[in-house]
């Protein structure tokens, strides 16, 4: 049986999408097969962040309402053998998901996939709820601003209470990831850092991102950043999905007087 993995963070446009891309192309790298839900109704743009937008036919509500099977609505990646992608509706109804109908889906893609992804939506309304209910792990993504903090924190408490585990008395795993670090404002003091954020939401952190205004080339052109063996942010995000598999692997350096871009590039040289 697969896992079912939601990326989330309460406060909008930190990231949850680019992870969601990134994490999944890592993780099918490394020869996991995944599927990448985009559960963000209504406004979905997993699709452009993967480069499958124009290979849409049928969508998540679809599959859900029985106008056409799973296996017609996966999208499977050229790029990648192991790389799925399943699309939201852009319809405007965003109540259109049914708990039931949304937990069939999911077991129907727990028995096909290692690892099952979920975008959730900004905010904590009913999609939001829909897309934490059957995870097994969330990532909770934040930037480091108070406001964002704050609403991961948030996100963090609903998990615990409306999540189907934890209703069953068992625990969903949560770990923190950090998105669009600037190390030289952090260095200054004039960014939250790692630490900070830590001690605030105490949950055990997965990944740090730096910003990388690659990842904004990478998206428009619809080739997530993990594909690029050479990206300081691409690796960010390829250690990601390694610590998922439970391999223990160092966190990008923030704090050392030379800085992570330039020991990266060293790497990379
Ligand atoms: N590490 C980063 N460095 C630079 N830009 C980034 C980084 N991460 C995300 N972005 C940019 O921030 C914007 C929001 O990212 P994204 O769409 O992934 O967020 P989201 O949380 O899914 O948003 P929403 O809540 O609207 O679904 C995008 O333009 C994306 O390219
Ligand atoms: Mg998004």
């Amino acid at each position: 049986m697969g896992e079912v993995i939601t990326i989330t963070s309460g406060k909008g446009g930190v990231g949850k999408s680019t992870t969601t891309a990134n994490v999944a192309t890592s993780l099918a790298k490394l020869g996991k097969k995944v599927v990448a839900v985009d559960f963000d109704i209504g406004l979905r743009n997993l699709d452009m962040i993967l480069g499958l937008e124009n290979r849409i036919v049928y969508d998540v509500v679809d599959v859900m309402e029985g106008r056409c099977n799973l296996a017609q609505a996966i999208i499977k990646d050229k790029r990648l053998d192991n790389l799925h992608f399943l699309p939201a509706s852009q319809t405007k109804d965003k109540s259109i998901l049914d708990k039931n109908k949304v937990e069939k889906l999911i077991n129907e893609l727990k028995k096909e996939f290692d690892y099952i992804l979920i975008d959730s939506p900004a905010g904590i309304e009913s999609g939001f709820e829909h897309s934490i209910y059957l995870a097994d792990r969330a990532l909770i993504v934040t930037t480091p601003e108070i406001s964002a903090v704050r609403d991961a924190d948030r996100v963090i408490g609903i998990i615990d209470a409306k999540s189907k585990k934890a209703k069953e008395g068992k625990e969903v795993l949560k770990h923190i990831i950090i998105n669009r670090i600037k190390p030289e404002l952090v260095e200054k003091g004039e960014m939250l850092s790692v630490e900070d954020i830590l001690h605030i939401l105490a949950l055990p952190l997965i990944g740090i991102v730096p910003d990388d205004e690659e990842i904004i080339k990478s998206t428009n052109l619809g080739e997530p950043i993990a594909l690029d063996e050479k990206s300081m942010v691409g690796e960010a995000f390829r250690r990601i999905a390694r610590r998922i598999l439970g391999e223990e692997v160092e966190f990008l350096d923030l704090k050392s007087k030379k800085g992570i871009f330039d020991k990266l590039k060293g790497l990379f040289k």
